[in-house]
């Protein structure tokens, strides 16, 4: 199947027992048995080890992401600490400098005293990646675009050299999807998302994914969600299924929408920068244009002035986009990075990778595109 058919049929069967054509809420904690330790259906006893509506939609997950398993978890971050937990005192993780701040927040401050040690540095400088490898390096994460910077890491090359050391390696998918990018295919063991986001697509709910390459570390992967509870309920994995099936239609309109905003962002008097993959100016055009099949909905920017006050002005005067946290649903929503989604960020540390005080961050969404225009053009008079 190809990836339009994948969204909507991958891993999916008409319900079993009833012949739905759509999974349906499977609202139970528990299965029935026949004897002890013999339940009706084979694959299903207790509910936080599996349910039928949250198993579709991991199904779906490894499907879209070309994977062998995929999980879903409570929100992004339980999918990401579910990883993490894996990791023993004395191991290594070389992660990526520009991080959103949550997943920054937990390797800084919930695992200070694990023993494991992190090493946050630039992914593009691959020199300095591969003299950090040593033989307790166990992961490298790498978020590709970044949250909020729009940084790209080149995630082929690296994938060549976590093979070559037999690291696992990680990238946090959230902002580009399998629509976009996928990174099992690029060399990757494991994809994550914060669901909450595009998967979901509708801003109702909050759900995590892992999917793997391979079935045995999907396996661990399982065990260790089951022991440690993480999971998502049978009404969010169907939300997330459902909105699963239209993630490619919603993504050609996000990506569309979001190349028109930065253009006009870009030739706007009262802007310095824009930081979309999309514009020939940035950066990481070329990378983009290798890895991602577009450039996604996400633009950052900032003012001339410099002027905290005037991304506070702008954020205070949109109306259309929504001051929000949060990012990939259907309506377009802004947030200011340093008071928002990076607040957990250390302000030398944000001012470090370029999250200055005057920059802003826009999930442009799937409205008409002139009704977002009229709007930012109203909110920066
Ligand atoms: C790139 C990225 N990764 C992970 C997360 C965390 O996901 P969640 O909020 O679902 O826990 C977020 C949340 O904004 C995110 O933007």
């Amino acid at each position: 199947m190809k990836f339009n058919t994948k969204v909507i049929h991958g891993g999916q069967h008409p319900d079993a027992a009833t012949g739905a054509v759509m999974t349906p809420i499977y609202q139970t904690s528990t299965f029935a048995q026949t004897s002890p330790g013999k339940p009706i259906h084979p694959d299903y006893e207790y509910a936080r080890a599996t349910n039928p509506t949250r198993s579709a939609l991991e199904n779906a997950l490894a499907s879209i992401e070309n994977g062998a398993k995929g999980l879903a978890f409570s929100s992004g971050l339980a999918a990401t600490d579910c990883l993490i937990r894996t990791l023993k005192a004395g191991d290594e993780i070389i992660s990526m400098d520009d991080l959103y701040g949550g997943t920054y927040r937990m390797f800084t401050r919930i695992y200070k005293d694990s023993g494991i040690k992190f090493h946050f540095i630039d992914m593009n400088d691959l020199d300095k990646f591969q003299s950090l490898i040593n033989e307790n390096t166990k992961l490298v994460w790498v978020e590709t675009p970044t949250n909020p910077l729009m940084k790209l890491a080149d995630i082929e090359a690296i994938s060549k050299i976590t093979k070559k050391h037999k690291i696992l390696f990680a990238v946090d998918n959230t902002f580009a999807t399998p629509y976009l990018q996928k990174p099992l295919d690029l060399g990757a063991d494991i994809v994550m998302h914060s669901a909450t986001k595009y998967l979901g697509g509708h801003s109702d709910l909050m759900a995590g994914a892992l999917v793997t390459k391979e079935a045995e570390l999907g396996d661990k992967l399982h065990f260790q969600q089951f022991a440690t509870g993480g999971i998502l309920g049978p009404m969010d994995s169907f939300l997330v299924l459902r909105g699963i099936k239209t993630l490619h239609l919603r993504m050609q309109r996000h990506c569309e929408n979001g190349q028109k905003v930065a253009e006009f962002l870009k030739n706007h008097p009262k802007i310095k920068a824009v930081y979309y993959p999309g514009l020939p100016s940035h950066p990481f055009h070329d990378l983009a244009k290798k890895q991602m099949k577009a450039f996604g909905g996400m633009v950052s920017f900032n003012f001339k002035s410099g002027e905290m006050n005037d991304a506070i002005s702008f954020l205070e005067k949109v109306k259309i986009f929504t001051l929000a946290e949060s990012l990939g649903g259907v309506e377009s929503l802004a947030n200011h990075p340093i008071n928002m989604s990076h607040a957990s960020v250390p302000a030398e540390k944000r001012l470090e990778v370029g999250i200055t005080d005057d920059l802003v961050r826009l999930s442009v969404g799937v409205e008409d595109i002139e009704d977002l225009l009229a709007d930012l053009e109203q909110a920066l008079a």
